[in-house]
């Protein structure tokens, strides 16, 4: 069966404070169950973004590059945020999915770097955000809406960035 094509959005985001910026707009309409897939090369801004995430949720606490094992909860914000980083995984991550699938159906949000070593095995409902290093200064973001509810939650974050 041949999926539906899927529109992508691109947003042209010039330094990293726009990363975070634009991370802060999908943190005031995320919803509870909310899933970000980010994908995009070594560098290419998704912890910026998630840093963003948690200040838009109004998280206090603190994002860090995940040296931490693989998951880290954010508390204290609108809704829980889990931010995930699969890269240290590799292509293991198929046989994680019993503990991965609760932080990707939960009524948090769910951040994942390196979304794409997961393929498949994504919630189907889901807003995938590909961030791309163009060489010079600066990235591209390229968001898409999958199912339903990403896509309301990707109208809003729409709305709210000029
Ligand atoms: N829009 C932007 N323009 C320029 N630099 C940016 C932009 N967004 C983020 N950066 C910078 O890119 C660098 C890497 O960012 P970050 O750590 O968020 O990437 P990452 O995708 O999480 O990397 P990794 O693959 O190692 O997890 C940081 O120095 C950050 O400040
Ligand atoms: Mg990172």
């Amino acid at each position: 069966m041949r999926g539906i094509p899927v529109r992508q959005i691109p947003i042209s985001l010039p330094t990293a404070d726009e990363t975070r910026a634009f991370g802060r707009a999908c943190g005031r309409v995320v919803q509870p169950g909310t899933v970000l897939a980010l994908s995009g090369r070594l560098g290419a801004g998704k912890t910026t973004f998630v840093e963003g995430l948690a200040q838009g949720l109004a998280s206090s606490e603190e994002v860090s590059s995940p040296t931490f094992a693989l998951a880290a909860c954010y508390a204290g914000g609108r809704l829980p945020l889990y931010h995930l980083d699969l890269y240290r995984l590799g292509e293991a991550v198929k046989q994680e999915v019993d503990w991965l699938d609760e932080y990707l159906y939960s009524d948090g949000v769910a951040a994942v770097e390196w979304a794409e070593l997961l393929g498949a095995l994504l919630p189907a409902d889901r807003l995938d955000v590909y961030l791309e290093d163009e060489g010079g200064a600066g990235r591209m973001a390229y968001v898409a809406a999958l199912g339903r509810a990403a896509s309301t939650v990707l109208e809003a974050w729409m709305q709210l960035w000029r």
